[in-house]
């Protein structure tokens, strides 16, 4: 007999609505919750990303296994929590999620075990770091240690530009304590891929690569987003470098940490840079991209619950391989006009009747009330399709984003063109 769960889905962007929709789809599972969830999500429970124990006594109350979405709440521990409960929960441990919540800690742990990343210093005092900023010469990424919402890295070319992102961080307080400490790294230049997979502590299973549109202007110019677009799989990886980026860098990540006394349980994220065909680890997310889920859930044929949830039972090598759409997948996002800088949010968003089966729109900020959809964030839609190739996929998803209607609607217009980022 088919045991039957609930689920808790931790957050409430295009990623969580993405992870909801696919958790839905389980026959595992029945009510999938969100929290607080968007206008997208179907059950969505007041309780915001960081009331740790009001969401644990929420998942104990209504029987549920909880997947995590954001990085904040796995720094804060929410595993801990949830751990002192016995609740079954997808997502690292506090130690382990130091991977994402401290840059120091991560260049460290890559250092000693031997994974690829661009060389770096790290930083206390101020006026040693601006004595330094050029120790690799430009380009250099400065990089506050902490969590900084995915602001926290200025890639530099020049010793002004350095100096302000050292004083802004160390000076100006700019993220609080978490650019208190600062890594100065050599810059590197290449074309970016994500590589993302669930493990269990000890083994794990890959999703297919993805490539994140970081800027908001097409070609890639302008400032970085959260994300204007993703698309499955990366350009520009061939299956060797995809098995030497899962030997060198995932399964080395994995056993190191469990070596450390830190097993891995969650989703593990290293955005990795490809320079010269060699692959270096730019960062960890201890966690799904955003939006790269959305892409990777598209793509997924077979029942990611089923997963999850041996992960969080440490039974992984008892599931066989993923199944997965062999066609690419596309995700674009709609942002509020003036994103990343300030918006306004409450328009009315008039969403198409009927889109293609093998389409989606994942909701970020959105809210909803009855059937009307209003806009209440930067980042609001995700239009994600399939397509034979990953031309046919883009303009999938771009006839649905031309029939959304909605006065403030922005986005590039170039996702899955091969131009996720200007490398000249
Ligand atoms: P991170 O949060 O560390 O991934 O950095 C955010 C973005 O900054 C990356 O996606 C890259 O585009 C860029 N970046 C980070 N580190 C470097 C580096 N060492 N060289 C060049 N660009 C970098
Ligand atoms: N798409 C980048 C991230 O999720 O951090």
């Amino acid at each position: 007999m088919v045991m039957v769960h609930n689920v808790l889905v931790v957050g409430s962007g295009g990623r969580e609505h993405a992870l909801s929709w696919k958790l839905a789809c389980s026959p595992m599972v029945n009510t999938v919750y969100t929290a607080p969830g968007n206008g997208g999500t179907a059950y969505n429970v007041p309780i915001n990303v960081d009331q740790l124990e009001d969401l644990a006594e929420y998942a104990e109350k209504h029987g549920c296994f909880t997947v995590v979405g954001p990085e904040a709440p796995l720094a804060a521990g929410i595993s801990e929590t949830f751990a002192k409960y016995d609740l079954p929960l997808f997502g690292p441990t506090q130690a382990a999620a130091r991977l994402e919540y401290s840059k120091v800690w991560a260049k460290d742990f890559m250092s000693r075990n031997g994974i690829q990343t661009a060389r770096y210093k790290t930083f206390t005092d101020p006026d040693e770091a601006l004595q330094n900023a050029d120790m690799f010469g430009y380009p250099v990424a400065i990089k506050a240690d902490g969590l900084a919402a995915g602001k926290g890295v200025v890639v530099c070319d020049t010793y002004g530009q350095a100096k302000d992102a050292i004083l802004d961080m160390m000076i100006h307080s700019k993220f609080g304590d978490a650019g208190q400490r600062i890594v100065i790294e050599e810059g590197l230049r290449g074309v970016e891929m994500s590589y993302i997979a669930i493990c269990d502590g000890s083994d794990m299973i890959p999703m297919v690569t993805s490539q994140d549109y970081k800027r908001i202007y097409d070609r890639d110019r302008g400032p970085n987003t959260g994300g204007m677009g993703a698309c499955s799989p990366a350009e520009s990886v061939d299956d060797d470098l995809v098995e030497r980026i899962h030997r060198d860098v995932m399964e080395r990540t994995v056993s190191a940490m469990r070596r450390e006394g830190n097993p891995f349980v969650g989703f593990l994220y290293a955005g990795i840079m490809i320079q010269d065909g060699e692959p270096y680890v730019l960062e960890y997310n201890v966690r799904m991209g955003d939006p790269e889920c959305q892409p990777i859930m598209l793509r997924m044929k077979s029942d990611l619950y089923q997963y999850l949830f041996a992960a969080v039972s440490g039974t992984l090598n008892t599931l066989p391989p993923v199944l997965w759409h062999t066609t690419p997948a596309v995700c674009v996002v709609l942002a509020s006009m003036g994103y990343p800088g300030s918006f306004t949010t409450g328009q009315i968003i008039t969403l198409p009747d009927d889109i293609q089966p093998d389409a989606q729109i994942f909701h970020a900020g959105t809210k909803r009330h009855d059937d009307t959809i209003t806009s209440a964030g930067g980042r609001v839609l995700g239009v994600t399709a399939l397509g034979d190739t990953v031309s046919d996929a883009a303009r999938n998803a771009y006839d649905i984003v031309d029939s959304v209607q909605w006065s403030e609607k922005y986005c590039r217009r170039d996702i899955g063109s091969g131009v996720a980022q200007d490398i000249t």
